[in-house]
């Protein structure tokens, strides 16, 4: 006898989600005006100057400022020192910016008033949000998290956000998903970098559906307290911290829910060196960067390496026995 499994993203929305988290998602529709105006019509909130210079500017022009700073959920906590914010704050990769560390200033041109976020794919009906919209209406909590970049430093970061489940259930995705597909801002005038042709540009990023639904995978739209600045990735990036820093995508404009694996702006360029699955692992050196050690941002020290960036207790079930490489 055939004993079909019924996964939760085969039932329908209220049967799928449950009672509160429907009411949210009808709640947050509502609210943001997608309801009247008709769901993925596109609707803006009003448009404000986005081109603000420092920290307290963005904080008068952020309609959620006063969601900050958010409470620290004490699950995610972290024994290492937490990375001065002058230090991780003008080290960044954003090669939109420039392929260098410097490029803080730079990602200051960058307007992130009116931001549209697009959830689109196999889903009931995509939608079309504003991103102030979007993060009014989701729980912020604040989380300790390591990062750490294949080239091998590393930073450990409060960031504020919210689960990456939480954008799946509002996406009301349909059966057969298996990926969700990330797609960064297209904007050459603003971010010279995207004038580079050899770069597969925008910025592509995926992950499993388990992967984007694992406690960990967390939405940032905040850092030490206060709104994402824009060198870190404004208005919402991604945080998969067992993961190298490369498939932490920045800006992002798009979520696509499929069941096709997405390739990856760096796995485009170089797969041999950049993998889809990208799980930090010591024992596997990238072919210019041994992985054994890290060395922790601002400190002057190096630590030994911990498989799954020191996760492995939350992820490592997502890899067993299904021939998922560990690193590429
Ligand atoms: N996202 C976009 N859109 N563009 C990028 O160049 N760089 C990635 C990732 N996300 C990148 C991106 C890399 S290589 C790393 S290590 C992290 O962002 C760096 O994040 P941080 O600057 O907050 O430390």
């Amino acid at each position: 006898m055939l004993v079909k499994k019924t996964r939760p993203w085969e039932l329908s929305e209220n049967q799928a989600t449950s009672e509160h988290i429907f009411f949210n998602r009808r709640k947050f529709l509502k609210t943001s005006g997608l309801l009247a105006a008709g769901v993925g019509s596109g609707l803006l909130a009003a448009c404000e100057d986005g081109a603000e210079a420092d920290t307290g500017r963005a904080l008068s022009l952020d309609p959620n400022a006063s969601k900050y700073p958010a409470a620290r959920n004490p699950n995610f906590t972290l024994t290492r020192e937490i990375t001065r914010e002058d230090v991780s704050s003008r080290y960044n990769n954003f090669y939109e910016f420039g392929s260098h560390k410097r490029i803080s200033s730079a990602a200051q041109d960058l307007e992130i008033r009116p931001w549209q976020v697009v959830i689109d794919g196999d889903v009931a009906e995509p939608l079309t949000l504003d991103c102030d919209e979007l993060i009014k209406a989701m729980p912020l909590e604040e989380r300790l998290y390591r990062h750490r970049c294949v080239e091998a430093w590393a930073m450990a970061v409060p960031w504020t956000g919210f689960p990456f489940s939480e954008l799946v259930k509002l996406a009301n995705i349909k059966s057969g998903v298996r990926y969700v597909r990330m797609e960064t801002f297209m904007n050459p005038d603003v971010a010279s970098g995207q004038n580079q042709f050899w770069y597969p540009w925008p910025y592509v990023e995926g992950l499993t559906l388990d992967e984007a639904t694992n406690d960990l995978a967390f939405l940032v739209t905040g850092v030490y307290g206060k709104p994402l600045p824009k060198q870190f990735g404004a208005p919402l990036r991604l945080a998969v911290p067992w993961k190298y820093g490369f498939k932490s995508i920045k800006s992002i404009v798009r979520f696509t829910f499929t069941a096709k694996r997405p390739v990856s702006f760096w796995e485009e360029i170089n797969a041999a060196e950049y993998g889809f699955w990208a799980n930090v692992n010591p024992d596997v050196a990238h072919p210019r960067w041994s992985q054994a050690t890290e060395e922790l941002l601002g400190t002057g020290t190096r630590v030994p390496t911990q498989l799954f960036n020191g996760y492995a207790e939350q992820v490592a079930h997502l890899y067993a026995g299904n021939n998922q490489p560990l690193y590429r």
